[in-house]
């Protein structure tokens, strides 16, 4: 590994655009520093320490020497605790110092539900990194492009349309402040999937007319709740957040928000309507369902069947398969259809580590990405056939987006994110599901 500082002079690039950045910043009274090319550390604060907040801290190490991690917020001290074992054996593996790029200091870290709070109030913070469960990405992407950071975001954007809509609006506000927004829909970074996203733009496979999307495995997680344990605590604990709709957004948005993604990706657009259902018989606790099968009328004529299953002992598929009017193509898969010119793309280390270097460089680069719409509409599309599975209805994507009156317009998925913080969580009833026709 080389030395943090041979990288950033390496990657010091001075372009016209990066100028027009650091003006743009500096007319908005913001950082300049958070916004100039030849940004060599990159200081990263870490909001969820859990499973894949760990990932990400070590992901976003192993993207570039530049990166040191120098703030970290979680509602548990013991998963701080834990995220600190897991960055420093990566460390140990990987022969990096540990002390040099975890540089978080009992000072800059911070426990509770508001603790994001007091790492976004911090100065010396560039980039966060946010992987709490779902229901509070909204809340904590809103209040990171406020404070002025630039923000990797897990998906999906949220569990509800208001969260969507909010999600939007702090794209275009990082896009006025010149900051970065890269989600961890990390397909959008994986070579394969550009190839042929590529290659179907360039009219590879004619128009595309038809599509499936899978997301079918086992069961996730399953509940424990410890004696004594409150409401608030009982949900976030132990991935417990997976069980609950409220918190997750139900699989349909968690997993399988990764294939819709990938749908609105190759046809160019959201659908304009879904019509779904789904049901559950097996899982015991929370309350999601067991699976899900989505008709998407993406208008024009085009149509794609969305279906995911957390079921132990099933058939498994997790992939995406186009059929156009020459030709066909897999998410990341074989492709037939005319030959066009496709560029390499470049995935170092996995998508996981590609999606923090292809952050980092249009930081320095003064030309920071912006995946908050795409993130915010594939969660749009899972949202939308949720709630077109637990109701029996048609859902519209206006219904979701522009029709005020809409009675999903403003659905909102209760307890939530600032129920955390104010202490007013009622954990909702078990084993109780909505009954389509009756919700
Ligand atoms: N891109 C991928 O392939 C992928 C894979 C797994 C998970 N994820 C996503 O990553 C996110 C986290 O999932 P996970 O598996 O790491 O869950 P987890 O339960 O292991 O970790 C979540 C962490 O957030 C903490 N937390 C909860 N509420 C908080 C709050 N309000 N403020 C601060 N910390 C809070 C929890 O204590 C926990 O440590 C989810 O959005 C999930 O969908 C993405």
């Amino acid at each position: 590994m080389s030395q943090s500082g041979e990288y950033s002079r390496r990657e010091f690039v001075k372009t016209s655009a990066t100028a027009a950045a650091a003006l743009s910043a500096i007319s908005l009274g913001l950082p300049s520093r958070a916004h100039a090319a030849g940004l060599d550390r990159v200081r990263v604060g870490l909001i969820g320490c859990g499973g894949r907040g760990t990932g990400a801290a070590t992901d976003c190490l192993q993207a570039d020497d530049g990166v040191e991690i120098v703030a970290l917020a979680d509602a548990f001290q013991d998963r701080i605790d834990k995220c600190l074992d897991g960055v420093r054996q990566w460390c140990e593996k990987n022969n990096a110092s540990f002390s040099q790029r975890m540089k978080a200091t009992p000072d800059t870290t911070f426990v509770g539900y508001d603790g994001y709070r007091k790492l976004l109030a911090l100065k010396d913070v560039d980039v966060v990194a946010i992987a709490t469960p779902v229901c509070f990405h909204p809340v904590h992407l809103e209040a990171a492009i406020q404070a002025g950071k630039h923000a990797f975001v897990e998906k999906p954007a949220g569990v509800d349309p208001p969260g969507m809509r909010k999600v939007i609006a702090a794209g275009e506000l990082a896009r006025q402040k010149g900051l970065a927004i890269v989600a961890g829909t990390q397909r959008r970074h994986q070579a394969r999937y550009l190839q042929n996203a590529h290659a179907v733009a360039q009219g590879a496979i004619g128009k595309i007319r038809a599509g499936r999307v899978w997301w079918c495995g086992g069961l996730r997680r399953t509940l424990k709740r410890a004696p004594g344990q409150g409401d608030a605590e009982y949900m976030t604990r132990n991935g417990n957040w997976y069980c609950f709709s409220q918190m997750s957004g139900d699989h349909i948005v968690e997993q399988h928000v990764h294939n819709l993604d990938v749908a609105n990706w190759f046809i160019g657009r959201p659908p304009v309507q879904a019509l779904g259902f789904g049901g559950r018989a097996r899982r015991q606790g929370g309350n999601q369902y067991d699976f899900f099968s989505v008709d998407l009328d993406y208008g024009d004529d085009v149509i794609v069947h969305s279906m995911c299953r957390q079921v132990k002992g099933c058939y498994t598929q997790i992939s995406e398969q186009f059929i156009g009017t020459e030709g066909s193509t897999w998410g990341d898969g074989k492709l037939v259809g005319k030959q066009v010119a496709v560029p390499e793309f470049e995935e170092k280390g996995g998508p996981y580590v590609q999606e923090h270097r292809d952050l980092i460089r249009s930081i320095r680069e003064g030309k920071p990405l912006n995946e908050a719409r795409s993130l915010a509409e594939a969660t749009l599309v899972a949202i939308m056939g949720r709630i077109s599975a637990y109701t029996g209805q048609i859902v519209r994507w206006a219904d979701l987006t522009k029709n005020q009156k809409s009675p999903w317009y403003n659905l909102t998925m209760q307890p939530a994110a600032l129920d955390f913080e104010q202490g007013k969580v009622v954990a909702p009833a078990e084993n109780v599901i909505p009954l389509a026709g009756e919700a």
